[in-house]
């Protein structure tokens, strides 16, 4: 097939956690293509941007039921992403990726949780999914649960894929394109030679589809450590949670969801607030806010599409093609294997069926 010709050029827009797992992922696909990275930031830069959504993420794996979802596919997706985190953490433990209890309190449970029993699969086959017990609920949580899950340490995690991914003959080049487009040229004009595909894994920046929005996440960054990640969600629909950093990389609390709210500082009110609720909601963490050792605020921007996360293919003409892989919001790591999968698959079926599309 075409792909395995060596001179097939393919360009990714972004080195987030999106373009940097398509690219590794087609390191192993592709063996014999020529694949370069274009990104504004990677995760070298010294002072990411908040726009930079995939060093500011917890991330934790925290599945959302499929019948209470209106975007089916994405419980797959985590599923299917999940087994490959699994096994990551099982085999490169530098990766920053491990297993661990992951518990859930919601104040103000919607019907399709309700209806869920203990053994059913929520997380993954073996997920060990317990339904807690009235006992065992804090004070104003109607109903919770706890099952394994997983968490990453992302700056450890992102310079793991990238450091792969150019250890397997990728390239890097940082420079700010003005659209997804302009990569054609820009490939021809700096000697990369004649590119038919890009991948668009930009998460927001280009700001040319209307449907993407911003969702503004503060955290706070803790040098204390804990063994599991937990969320409570409130009835006044604010959230609390307790993200572990493996490796010793602290804890991350957060957080806020801030729908197209840009400000780009971390606000010293919101800090206090998060910190005040750990403590209350999460006492056997740190029990008094004098206690927490700080590290830093953290402010990111979600790259949140309306209708979901966007994977498919745009044909410019003939021999030129966009694919399309931006949108994931809160969930770019939890679904980004399963995301690269599909990617992979539109780039090889758009080059076997090629003017057609
Ligand atoms: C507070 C917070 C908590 C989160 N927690 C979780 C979690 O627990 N689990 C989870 O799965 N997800 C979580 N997320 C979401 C996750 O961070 C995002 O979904 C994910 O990082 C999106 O990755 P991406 O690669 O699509 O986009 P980004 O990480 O935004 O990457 C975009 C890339 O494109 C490049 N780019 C953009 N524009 C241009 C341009 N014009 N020219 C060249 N390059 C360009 C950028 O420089 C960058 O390299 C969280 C996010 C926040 C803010
Ligand atoms: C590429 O992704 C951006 C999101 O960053 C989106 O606005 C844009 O419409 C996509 N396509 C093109 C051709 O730029």
């Amino acid at each position: 097939m075409s792909l395995d010709h060596p001179l097939e050029r393919i360009i990714i827009i972004g080195s987030g956690v999106t373009g940097l797992t398509v690219a590794n992922l087609m390191r192993t696909e592709f063996p014999r293509a020529d694949i370069t990275i274009i990104a504004a930031e990677t995760p070298t830069t010294a002072s990411p941007s908040a726009d930079y959504a995939s060093m500011w993420a917890g991330a934790h794996y925290r599945p959302i039921p499929r019948s209470s979802h209106q975007l089916e596919q994405e419980f797959d997706m985590a599923l299917r992403t999940a087994e490959i985190m699994k096994e990551i953490a099982k085999v490169a433990s530098e990766a920053g990726v491990k297993l661990m209890p992951g518990v859930e309190y919601l104040e103000d449970p919607p019907e399709a949780v309700l209806s869920l029993k203990t053994g059913d699969m929520y997380a993954g086959p073996d997920d060990e999914f317990r339904v807690l017990e009235q006992e065992e609920l804090p004070l104003g949580v109607r109903w919770g649960c706890e099952y394994q899950s997983y968490c990453i340490n992302v700056p450890v995690y992102s310079r793991w894929l990238l450091d792969r991914f150019l250890a397997s003959d990728g390239r890097v080049v940082k420079h700010r394109l003005t659209s997804a487009a302009e990569a054609f040229e820009f490939a021809e004009k700096n000697g990369l030679g004649k590119v038919s595909t890009i991948v668009n894994c930009s998460g927001r920046n280009f700001d040319r589809d209307g449907k993407v929005k911003i969702i503004r996440g503060q955290t706070v960054l803790v040098r204390q450590e804990y063994g599991k990640t937990v969320t409570r969600q409130n009835h006044d629909g604010t959230w609390s949670f307790l993200i572990p950093r493996p490796l010793h990389g602290g804890t991350i609390i957060g957080g806020t969801k801030e729908i197209g709210d840009m400000e780009e500082r971390p606000r010293p009110q919101t800090r206090k607030e998060l910190l005040r609720q750990s403590v209350k909601y999460f006492p056997d963490f740190v029990d008094s806010v004098e206690k927490f050792d700080v590290v830093k605020d953290n402010v990111g921007r979600r790259p949140w599409r309306e209708g979901g996360y966007r994977i498919e293919v745009e044909s410019i003409n003939r021999d030129k093609k966009i694919l399309h892989g931006y949108g994931a919001g809160g969930r770019g790591y939890e679904l980004s294997w399963s995301a690269a999968e599909k990617i992979v698959a539109l780039v090889k079926q758009a080059t076997f069926i090629g003017p057609k599309l």
